[in-house]
This record gives structure tokens, C-alpha cells and sequence, in this order.
């Protein structure tokens, strides 16, 4: 099994492996006295395929289980759903040594860590990703909360949970639209800081979106973890370092916004990275054969192509309100070659517009 020390305040564990579900309950157990009650928040899908496994592990491991459900939809990631959680928790006779588990993608992760992190200010918080974005990103990091009807994610906390179990088997019943979102992900870890990861990537992209090769998986999700819990651990505020795991990402939410969220966060980032790519050759020197051959990667993996009606004006528009932006400048991290990173924020509106022009 692999292990991951994140060194947060406080400090704690992911383990990566295949069947982990299966052994949950003993993971568990060195952390949680027996008796315990362990309550999971699922979501509909992930419910149906791991629930049973996940509370009989954990019964048979000595732990008290219970489980409610998260209703489905991005829409629902609300304050009125984690008040009807905390209804349902509070209710349900919940009490401050018990503990949450968030059994599901990156939205489940976000509810549950915001009701663990703010019922009786503060309850042990234990994440169980299944979706490969949340494995790589959401699950790693503390970040939890929910959107507000103006944006995403407004309302939300700081909270480390007690560990994170990936089980890189669980990926196998995800739909081909949600691994590329996820490998999205992990590409971005490849171009910001590990040229090698981002070259199996390329090289052994057809195993990795069929989730044949479960030790290959394993291998890209612990070097994907590692790269973002060093980054967070150097900067768990989010005050500076950090703001490179946004490469691709302004004109990624642009995209994701302007198309009313018809595509998947990754869909849209694997646009933006391509013009991070091209804005990168003017503005931090990376070799037009690099960026030619990356977007020709990004470019050729499947997603969704609608007419989505996306003009620079409406991009442009909404980059001016991304949350990184310093002084109404939208900064964007570039690329100088893979791995080696530049922050920049004076590029001239018209270099955008050209470079959203050749996209569009
Ligand atoms: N906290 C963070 O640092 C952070 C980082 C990135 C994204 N996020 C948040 O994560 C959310 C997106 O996460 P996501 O991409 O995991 O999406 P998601 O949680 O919405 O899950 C996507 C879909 O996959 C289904 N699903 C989940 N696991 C499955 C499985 N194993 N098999 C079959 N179907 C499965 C879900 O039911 C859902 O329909 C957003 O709300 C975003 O804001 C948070
Ligand atoms: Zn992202």
C-alpha cells in the first residue's frame, strides 16, 4: 500500500491502493476507537456500488454505521442541503467523538467536509473518493464548502480531514466523460511540476482512461497526490504557492462559466491548458514544438465538442472576475518547459483575445 504524509496542521495519511474499500474498516480502526459511529453522506451512484461493501467492512471492524444521502446535482451543493444534514445528523443523536465519512466524488467530499468542519464546530472528517478528480484534487488539500447562487464555492472552511482511503478499483464503473475530467487534473500535475508523469500520461494515455492497469493507476494518482499535498502543505492558506495548481485553469472557468456549465470542470480545463500552452511560447519562452505536440494531445482526447457559442468578448468578461485575478490583471501561470512554471500577470488583453480567437 502506498502512503502519503501530509503535513498539515494537523498532520495525517492517504493510502492509495486497489481494494482498499475491502479493508476500510481495519484502516480505520487505527484511528477510531471500536464503537465509534461512522456516518457516511453518499451520492446516488456511488451509493448503489459501494455502500453495502463500505458498511459491512466497517460493522465488521466494530464501528456503529449509519448513512444518509446527499441529494444529486451540482445545484444541490448548497447551504440548504447542509442544513438538512445537519438535521438529519443532529437528529439522528450525532455527537462530537463521532465522525463523517464522504463516500463520493468531489461534491460529496465538499458538503460532507463543510457539515463535519462547522457541526459542534469541528467533528472527525474521514474522506473515501470515488471519482478520479476527487482522488487527485478535491480529496487532497482541506479545502470544503459549497456554492452560493452568484458563484461556486463562496461559502466554505479550512478543514483537514483524519485520512483519506483511494481506491483506484472504484474508478472502473465512472463514466469516460468524468475520468478525462480527472485526467485533466492530473495532466496539469505533469506540465507544472513532473515532465515524467506527464509523459506516461501521453504514453499510456488509452490504460489509464480504461482503468485497466489499476497498479498504473495507483502510480498516477500517488505522483499526482504528492505534487499537490507538497504545494499545499507549503501553502495551506492559500496565499501564494497554491496559485500554481491554477494552471489552465482562468481560462478553464471562463470556459466551464461561459458554457453554462455544460461541460465538466476538466472538459473546460483541458481547453484552458491549451491556451496556457499558447500564450506560454510568447510570454515564458516554452518551444512552439512542445506546445504543439501537448495541445495536439489535449485536443485529441474525448470530450464533448457542441456548439457552444463561446465568444472572447464573454470569455474576456469573465476572466475580469476570476478570484486570482491581482489588481483586475488576470495572472496566468505558464509554462517555460514541462515542470518549470511562470507567473505572470501583464499580458496585454489583445495577445488574449488572439489566443481565445485561434480556440474559438
Ligand atoms: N475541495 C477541493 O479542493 C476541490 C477541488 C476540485 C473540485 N472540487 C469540487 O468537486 C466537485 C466536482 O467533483 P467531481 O468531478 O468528483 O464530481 P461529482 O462529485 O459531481 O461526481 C461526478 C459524477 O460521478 C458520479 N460518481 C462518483 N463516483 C462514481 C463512481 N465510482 N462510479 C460511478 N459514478 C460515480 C457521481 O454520482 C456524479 O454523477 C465540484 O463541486 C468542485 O467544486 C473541490
Ligand atoms: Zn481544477
Amino acid at each position: 500500500m502506498e502512503t502519503i504524509r501530509i503535513r498539515t496542521r494537523p498532520p495525517y495519511r492517504i493510502s492509495v491502493e486497489p481494494g482498499l474499500l475491502q479493508h476500510s474498516g481495519e484502516m480505520l480502526k487505527t484511528l477510531f476507537s471500536s464503537g465509534t459511529r461512522i456516518t457516511i453522506l453518499v451520492s446516488e451512484t456511488p451509493g448503489k456500488h459501494y455502500l453495502e461493501t463500505l458498511e459491512n467492512n466497517l460493522k465488521a471492524a466494530g464501528f456503529d454505521c449509519l448513512a444518509f444521502s446527499v441529494p444529486p446535482g451540482e445545484k444541490r451543493k448548497n447551504l440548504q442541503t447542509v442544513s438538512e444534514l445537519y438535521d438529519a445528523l443532529i437528529n439522528a443523536g450525532m455527537d462530537r467523538s463521532d465522525c463523517i465519512l464522504a463516500l463520493g466524488g468531489g461534491r460529496v467530499g465538499d458538503i460532507a467536509g463543510f457539515c463535519a468542519a462547522t457541526l459542534y464546530r469541528g467533528i472527525p472528517f474521514v474522506q473515501v473518493p470515488t471519482t478520479l478528480l476527487a482522488q487527485v484534487d478535491a480529496s487532497v488539500g482541506g479545502k470544503t464548502g459549497v456554492n452560493h447562487e452568484k458563484a461556486k464555492n463562496l461559502i466554505g472552511a479550512f478543514y483537514q480531514p483524519r485520512t483519506v482511503l483511494i481506491d483506484p478499483e472504484l474508478l472502473r464503473t465512472l463514466d469516460m466523460r468524468e475520468r478525462v475530467s480527472g485526467f485533466a487534473e492530473v495532466l496539469k500535475y505533469g506540465f507544472i511540476a513532473d515532465a515524467a508523469l506527464l509523459e506516461t500520461c501521453i504514453t499510456r494515455r488509452d490504460a489509464i482512461l480504461n482503468a485497466e492497469d489499476l497498479l498504473l493507476l495507483t502510480d498516477i494518482i500517488c505522483r499526482s497526490v504528492r505534487i499537490k499535498a507538497r504545494i499545499v502543505e507549503k501553502d495551506e492558506r492559500e496565499s501564494g504557492l497554491r496559485m500554481l495548481l491554477n494552471f489552465g485553469h482562468s481560462i478553464g472557468h471562463a470556459i466551464e462559466k461561459a458554457s453554462g456549465y455544460a461541460l465538466r470542470h476538466g472538459e473546460a480545463l483541458l481547453i484552458g491548458m491549451d491556451a496556457a500552452l499558447r500564450l506560454s511560447i510568447r510570454f515564458a519562452g516554452l518551444a512552439p514544438e512542445s506546445q504543439a505536440r501537448f495541445s495536439a494531445f489535449l485536443n485529441a482526447l474525448p470530450r464533448p465538442r457542441t456548439d457552444l457559442q463561446l465568444s472572447p468578448e464573454i470569455l474576456i468578461d469573465n476572466l475580469r472576475y476570476d478570484k486570482k485575478n491581482k489588481n483586475r490583471q488576470t495572472r496566468f501561470v505558464l509554462l517555460r518547459a514541462p515542470g518549470k512554471t511562470l507567473i505572470r500577470d501583464d499580458i496585454p488583453q489583445t495577445a488574449i483575445r488572439e489566443i481565445l480567437e485561434t480556440l474559438l
